[in-house]
């Protein structure tokens, strides 16, 4: 069993030691589904307001890629996304972190639980290479900010290295 030390304080506060947290889950683990496995785990748990957490993992096709889903909390989600499309497939091709205050205006969203309202995806990037992207979900309309995009960057760049 593992025993973490998360502040229920500032947004800073709840990054910086969720930051610390997955980095000691992490450190020591080579395989790359395990670390996926546990880092939704505990997003999944200190994030508030979440019904979906995970990962999609980018892997080549005849067209170049694709993302598939990866390790995740939440309910049974959509397999294969088509980079470029939808807000993960947006965040895959651009690189650039998606922050979608209404995912029913972002265009061509793909709704895998009817629940979310807001979204914030966030690439994962290693020496280069897009490994995947890191998707959040929420019910409640803009749950996410910037805080939260730093903050998961800031995650995932702990995290990079261990899922490649
Ligand atoms: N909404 C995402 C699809 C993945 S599910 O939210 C888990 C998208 O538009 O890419």
């Amino acid at each position: 069993m593992y025993q973490f030390d998360i502040s229920a304080g500032s947004k800073a506060e709840l990054y910086h030691d969720l930051t610390a947290a997955l980095d000691a889950l992490t450190a020591d683990e080579p395989d790359a589904i395990a670390n996926m496995a546990n880092a939704a785990a505990l997003i999944w748990e200190y994030l508030p307001d979440l019904n979906w957490a995970g990962f999609y993992r980018a892997v080549a096709d005849s067209d170049g890629g694709e993302l598939v889903l990866g390790p995740f909390q939440g309910k049974a989600a959509c397999i294969r996304i088509a980079l470029g499309k939808g807000v993960c497939g947006t965040a895959a091709a651009t690189r650039q972190t998606q922050l979608v205050a209404d995912v029913h205006a972002f265009p061509g969203h793909i709704a895998c639980d009817a629940a979310s309202r807001s979204e914030l995806v966030v690439p994962v990037v290693h020496d280069g290479r897009l490994i995947g992207v890191l998707d959040l979900d929420s019910p409640e309309p803009a749950r996410f900010d910037a805080e939260d995009a730093a903050g998961c960057e800031a995650l995932m760049a702990v995290l990079a290295s261990r899922i490649a």
